[in-house]
């Protein structure tokens, strides 16, 4: 886009009418899902506002929509206290629960009628956000209902969230961030493509987005927020319907389901209704909310120390449905556990589609008498993986089979071997393919050896083309090999080779942690890289000499012990040295590994030596980090002369602190 030289005023004026637009746009889309323009328009929009920036930096606003997303990663979240406290909600589970609500409302709101708005529970994060003269200055996760996080710069990535408003000048909205269930399903398969581990419901996941440090990231999680409560300093709303209509008014995204009820029996219709149709939404609820409608009887009711009195959650029973089992499935995993799946016939459970569920192993399968061709209630409470609740004995025609767990495993024929008192079966062929693809997969994860190509689908060629009998035969694959694979051409097959190179170099921790010794993951590797300081030291050592480590118990050290003794890892070993991987722990200095890298600093009173400003620049410059207000995260509060009530805070929460030539020392400028 060519954009002509303009006059600060006429570009002044032209992004003004721009943001206008795009504003517009963005309310229409993410709010009101009533998209006016293509996508590829709005992204015009924003381009040509973004050139404009460019050209006229000084024009650049932090309400502007090309600032939603922060191009520096943030240093942490600060805990800060809330203006009024985030109450929960007290919950009840049916209606004579809720009934016995009402009547402690009416007891202390008598021969006064009670109407009630109901809305959907969204099962994601509480959160505050505030707005000061018509625009977004801050949010803050609702924490303990006391303090929460200062989430200000990821938060305002949400787009549906807007970034400037009008009529008021100090307002503080809260509600609810949640994340759709498709976003929630793109992190989760993009997290399994990286051998990451998976978010178990779209809460967590929600709950991580937030916490993210880098706002770029965090914009890619679509995380989204609906509103509910609003406060207007100077002004009270006569009604939490009414509170709803102006979060509409000012552009805020309410949920477009909530109901004003004259009726308690309204309400239970309202209950009895989503509790089918809660599987139609896109996001996750888990009950409804019922409010007191009329602000003056909220406040005669008042709180408890934990819960409103005017309010409850009315939850929804746990997500079931029933399906038939069409066949049990064992998967054979690394470690060469043998674990049945149930193959279900497809059903729809919370907007997922559910058609595996784990038994777990064969005990579990005998002690619920679960058979192939059988109705089975499965149930799923918040997470993924749904489980066999029981089996639906009256609907057996007799045409069931009793499942009977192999003695031989699946993949590779050896006998499996169930230790005494263990619960699990395992392969005890030390190269079952399986095992060994598993074993690969793992190797080449990207937390491991971190080799990028080494995806599963070539890992399954490799091994099933016999061209890796061994993990350590990777480093030894030839040209002419790989060009064999499937849609493998001489310019793939050089970069594999690459990035299988570049993975020699890497450190011991990666080393032991890709080896996939059974119960030693990143942390119990670092311990005993930085322990050891080499692989053929670690190889040898005792369970005596193993369990001395801090982390390292009897169970690992005994597992470390038994994996170093078997033929073929000492052959693997071996072969991975003849390669050159590197076997020696080398402590690397990472990117930003400063000597006061992550340390949280608060910094007050006067000092005489340097100003506050000099100290944080100092403190920055070292990989630190400085904060306003001091929490349990502070690592250190400095203080000069008649500090405030920060030192009394830090005393409080036994935050370590620093006179200011104990400072100097630390910085060592004294
Ligand atoms: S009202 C004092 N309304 O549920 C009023 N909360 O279990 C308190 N929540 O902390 C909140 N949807 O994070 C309210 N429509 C809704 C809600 C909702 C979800 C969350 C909120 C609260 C938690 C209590």
């Amino acid at each position: 886009m060519i954009i002509k030289s303009l006059s600060f005023k006429q570009a002044k004026q032209k992004i003004k009418k721009l943001i206008e637009e795009i504003k517009y746009h963005e309310k229409k889309y993410y709010v009101d899902n009533d998209p006016q323009i293509s996508d590829y328009e709005f992204d015009k929009l924003v381009k040509e506002l973004k050139e404009f920036e460019n050209q006229f930096p000084e024009l650049i606003t932090p309400e502007s929509p090309t600032q939603r997303v922060g191009e520096q990663p943030i240093s942490g979240f600060e805990s800060t206290e809330h203006r009024t406290p985030m109450l929960s909600l007290d919950n009840c589970y049916s209606r004579e629960e809720l009934k016995e609500f009402e009547e402690r409302i009416k007891k202390i709101v008598p021969s006064e009628k009670i109407d009630y708005v109901a809305e959907l529970k969204i099962d994601g994060l509480g959160l505050s956000a505030i707005y000061r003269d018509e625009k977004y200055i801050q949010s803050v996760t609702r924490g303990d209902g006391f303090r929460g996080d200062d989430v200000t710069l990821n938060v305002k990535t949400i787009r549906s969230l807007p970034l400037t408003i009008t009529d008021y000048h100090k307002i503080e909205v809260r509600g609810e961030v949640y994340l759709p269930f498709l976003s929630f399903q793109k992190i989760n398969q993009e997290r399994a493509k990286n051998d990451e581990s998976l978010f178990a419901n779209p809460r967590n996941a929600a709950a991580g987005s937030l916490r993210l440090l880098d706002p770029k990231e965090v914009a890619s999680r679509h995380l989204d927020i609906f509103l509910y409560s609003i406060f207007i300093e100077g002004k009270e709303l006569p009604s939490q319907w009414e509170n709803l209509q102006v979060l509409k008014e000012l552009g805020f995204k309410i949920n477009p389901c909530s109901r004003h009820c004259s009726s308690l029996e309204e309400v239970i219709s309202f209950w009895e209704e989503w509790r089918e149709k809660r599987e139609d939404l896109d996001y996750d609820v888990d009950g409804i909310v019922v409010k007191v409608n009329s602000t003056e009887q909220q406040k005669s009711l008042g709180s408890t120390a934990k819960f409103p009195r005017w309010a409850i959650s009315f939850k929804f029973p746990a997500r079931q449905a029933t399906t038939k089992i069409q066949n049990i499935e064992v998967q054979v995993g690394r470690t060469g556990a043998l674990t049945p799946v149930a193959i279900l016939e497809p059903v729809k459970l919370s907007g997922i589609t559910i058609s595996r569920s784990t038994l777990h192993n064969e005990d579990e399968i005998k002690r619920k008498d679960i058979r192939i061709g059988d109705y089975v209630l499965i149930e799923r409470s918040g997470d993924v993986i749904p489980k066999v609740v029981s089996v639906m004995k009256e609907r057996r025609t007799g045409k069931e089979v009793r499942f009977v767990f192999p003695a031989k495993c699946p993949v590779c024929g050896s006998l499996t071997f169930k230790p005494e008192g263990e619960a699990i079966s395992r392969c005890t062929n030390s190269s079952c393919l399986e095992k060994l693809k598993e074993s690969l997969r793992h190797f080449a994860s990207r937390r491991a050896m971190n080799i990028e190509g080494l995806g599963e689908a070539l890992v399954d060629q490799l091994i099933e083309k016999k061209l890796v009998k061994i993990i350590s035969d990777i480093y030894f694959l030839k040209n002419e090999d790989l060009l064999n694979l499937e849609r493998m051409g001489s310019k793939s097959s050089q970069n594999l080779k690459d990035e299988i190179e570049k993975s020699k170099p890497r450190d011991l921790t990666r080393l032991i942690y890709a080896l996939g010794i059974r119960y030693v993951g990143e942390r119990t590797a670092q311990a005993l890289a930085s322990h050891f300081k080499n692989l053929k030291t670690l190889s040898r050592a005792s369970l005596e000499e193993l369990i001395q480590i801090e982390d390292v118990g009897p169970k690992v050290g005994e597992s470390v012990v038994f994996f170093f003794k078997q033929p073929e890892n000492i052959e693997l070993m071996n072969k991975l040295k003849e390669a050159g991987l590197n076997f020696f722990y080398k402590k690397e200095k990472k990117e930003g590994d400063l000597p006061l890298s992550g340390q949280v600093f608060v910094l007050t009173g006067k000092f005489s030596r340097m100003t506050r400003e000099k100290a944080t620049e100092i403190i920055k410059d070292l990989g630190g980090s400085v904060t306003s207000s001091v929490s349990s995260r502070t690592s250190y509060v400095v203080v000069g002369e008649s500090p405030g009530s920060k030192l009394e805070r830090a005393k409080k929460l036994e935050v370590l602190i620093l006179e200011e030539i104990e400072f100097l020392r630390l910085i060592k400028k004294d």
